[in-house]
């Protein structure tokens, strides 16, 4: 007796298990955290066959990764680059394949886009604007200099890339914003204190830290209170992401502001994943919502963040 003469239906591409290869950045920040449990949580949510690979933040497993999914035919690889230029070759392989990608949080910068279906996250650059703006408008009424120091993320990946030029754009508005140093502390706590202690040491006067997530923020923090300074009074703080300690600090007046990076992609990418196998049309560009946080918001907001 076939499947069909038992009155069950046939293995057709909408009815069948979906396996999704997913290659994640790492697990450098709580926002990476949270949006891995996103992920994972949401693909069990629908039904499918996740097969999951953490690059810890390097291009070359990211692409190993890649050819291994097109090697076990996967439905459909999702997957957060790393870095933003590097990816024509693998991506045509998948093509050549026939195997539809998806990115999510992070951008390539292939021209070729019909290497992806699809594009879901947020919009960096204007993260950066947002950022830039809170400063513009603090220091509005200032005609002193005010030194900024910037912690970017990792070097040639897109959140860096975008969010340094969203503020760089702004703040350009103001001749007395100057960004006095600015390295990367590749989206680590560990990093953003090492870095933070180094421009102390180099810089007597910092009046702003812009870090570009908040888990940099909160290892410059450690820097600046083992300094003798009061993080939030003495130097202002920027941060990027929204994740629960981020709001801590801010709630306790540590950090002043905070611009939010949403990482709950997960339903999203689902979503995408089984219409791309349903055939149905999806938008090339898929925009994340978000908002910002003052210190005031966190306290208030504090009791409802969920990661
Ligand atoms: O790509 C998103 C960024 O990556 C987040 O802002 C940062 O925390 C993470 O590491």
């Amino acid at each position: 007796t076939n499947a069909e003469s038992n009155g069950e239906q046939k293995d057709t591409s909408s009815n069948k298990k979906i396996t999704l290869g997913f290659s994640q950045v790492g697990a450098e920040s709580g926002w990476r955290t949270a949006n891995t449990k996103s992920v994972q949580d949401s693909a069990k949510e629908a039904g499918f066959d996740l097969k999951f690979s953490d690059a810890q933040q390097k291009q070359e497993n990211q692409i190993k990764a890649l050819r291994t999914f097109i090697q076990q035919k996967v439905d459909v690889i999702a997957f957060s680059p790393v870095v933003e230029s590097g990816w024509d070759t693998v991506l045509k392989e998948a093509k050549d394949a026939g195997i539809p990608v998806i990115l999510t949080d992070r951008a390539v910068d292939s021209a070729d886009t019909s290497l992806y279906e699809t594009f879901i996250g947020s919009d960096f650059v204007e993260e950066g604007r947002r950022a830039g703006q809170w400063l513009v408008d603090q220091y509005k009424d200032s005609t002193e200099e005010i030194n900024i120091v910037e912690l970017q993320g990792t070097t040639g990946s897109a959140p860096a890339i975008d969010r340094q030029k969203g503020f760089a754009e702004v703040i350009a508005s103001n001749p007395n914003l100057k960004v006095i140093a600015s390295q990367t502390g590749d989206f680590t706590r560990a990093k953003g204190k090492e870095v933070m202690q180094a421009f102390l040491k180099a810089n007597k006067k910092i009046d702003v830290l812009y870090a570009h997530n908040d888990d940099m923020g909160l290892g410059a923090i450690q820097a600046i209170e083992a300094a003798g300074l009061k993080p939030g009074v003495d130097i202002k703080i920027i941060t990027v992401d929204g994740v629960k300690d981020g709001f801590v600090a801010a709630s306790e007046g540590k950090i002043n502001f905070i611009v939010e990076c949403n990482p709950l992609l997960g339903p999203q990418l689902m979503q995408a994943v089984q219409d791309v196998v349903d055939g149905k049309e999806v938008e090339k560009r898929i925009v994340t919502e978000e908002g910002v946080f003052t210190s005031e918001d966190a306290k208030r907001e504090l009791p409802n963040r969920q990661y």
